[in-house]
């Protein structure tokens, strides 16, 4: 069977070229003999991959000499409580309450400090980003804690929140990273579940400060300490290798495609191409604020649940899959990660078009 149009949220869709590549490696990487989960995480071959991911996601972040790469277990999600355990401290911190994601990673961060949520959207499904100006950091704050992408209502922010001299800026980047530019420098603390735009699940990347390590709790159990990690090179116990492995030949393929911004214009044409054809029909209807929507996930409906269901299920009886809208807000959500190519934005534009014709 041939390979079919992926939508999904995540896992989501991978280059061709690095499934087909991971494939060959399985069995025998780079001619060792052994495939690439055979073989050890501390020997030479694996080592090689791993600093060669290290090395290009720091660059490709445009991230700074205090900036460390890290690979973890866990998901994004453990991130939401590794991180105030290590650095809130019962002090408080700054959320910004913009989706799903973000309320969970509020309700796991108020276990620890004293938890300010500047700004929520949950009365209105998360349809909306704030502005800057609708939020004022209290002095004092230790963090601002925000998620540039909401995977599940579909928006984005379209600028970095300005936070005060000692607060420090930390971010959810699990649905954007290296979609577009987004200076990796400014931030004191980044996280992503690698599974959406930089690879398969199974490993979470984390860049933090080395400069914040002193501040972290020292006495926390050794995997939950980013210190033992950074000292460690993210070998302080088995990392997930088969994931970094291919987040390795997927920042690659982000050079080769010619950098983030070759991506990010990609990137910001599929969108267009999509919210195009729905503010141009009566028949589609964004489901966010127009200023707020998600380069990375799309989410529409025609405003009819029976409709929608029809919709999803007929493109995915066509070879058009993952279309469903997250099961908390229903409705429909097209993912648009790196890895989507022109053909699949193409093949969902003209399903939507065929569909509207036929039941508009
Ligand atoms: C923005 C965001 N944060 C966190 C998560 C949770 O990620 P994980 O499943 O890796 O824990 C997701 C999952 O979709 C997400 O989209």
């Amino acid at each position: 069977m041939n390979r079919i149009h992926n939508f999904s949220a995540g896992p989501a869709v991978l280059p061709e070229s690095i499934v087909r590549q991971a494939q060959k490696d399985l069995y025998n990487h780079e001619n060792t003999g052994l495939g690439i989960v055979e073989c050890s995480h501390r020997s030479a071959q694996f080592d090689t991959v791993i600093n060669s991911a290290k090395t290009r996601l720091h660059s490709l972040l445009g991230c700074d000499d205090d900036q460390e790469v890290l690979f973890l277990h866990g998901g994004a999600r453990t991130q939401f409580y590794m991180l105030p355990m290590n650095l809130l401290r019962g002090g408080k911190a700054a959320y910004l309450d913009t989706g799903k994601w973000a309320e969970g990673a509020v309700e796991d961060a108020q276990r620890y400090g004293d938890i300010d949520v500047l700004f929520s959207s949950k009365e209105t499904h998360w349809d909306r980003i704030p502005r800057q100006s609708d939020y004022a950091i209290e002095k004092g704050t230790r963090y601002l804690h925000y998620t540039s992408n909401n995977t599940v209502s579909g928006t984005e922010f379209h600028y970095r929140p300005e936070v005060p001299d000692g607060t420090w800026l930390m971010c959810d980047m699990s649905s954007n990273i290296l979609s577009r530019r987004m200076d990796g420098s400014k931030f004191d603390f980044i996280y992503a579940g690698a599974q959406k735009n930089l690879g398969p699940s199974g490993t979470t990347v984390v860049i933090i400060r080395k400069s914040l390590l002193a501040q972290c709790d020292p006495n926390l159990p050794a995997m939950l300490r980013y210190g033992i990690h950074v000292a460690k090179d993210s070998m302080y116990n088995t990392p997930c290798t088969f994931s970094i492995y291919v987040i390795e030949l997927m920042l690659r393929w982000i050079t080769d495609q010619g950098g983030v911004d070759v991506v990010e214009a990609r990137n910001r044409a599929h969108a267009r191409k999509v919210y195009d054809l729905i503010d141009g029909s009566d028949f589609w209807t964004g489901k966010t604020a127009i200023d707020a929507r998600s380069l990375m996930n799309l989410t529409f409906t025609t405003g009819n649940d029976r409709l929608d269901t029809t919709f999803w299920q007929t493109a995915a009886n066509e070879g058009l899959s993952g279309l469903k809208g997250h099961r908390s807000v229903g409705g429909l959500r097209a993912s648009l990660y790196n890895a989507q190519n022109d053909v699949s934005v193409d093949a969902l534009c003209a399903f939507m078009r065929d569909f509207e014709r036929q039941q508009g």
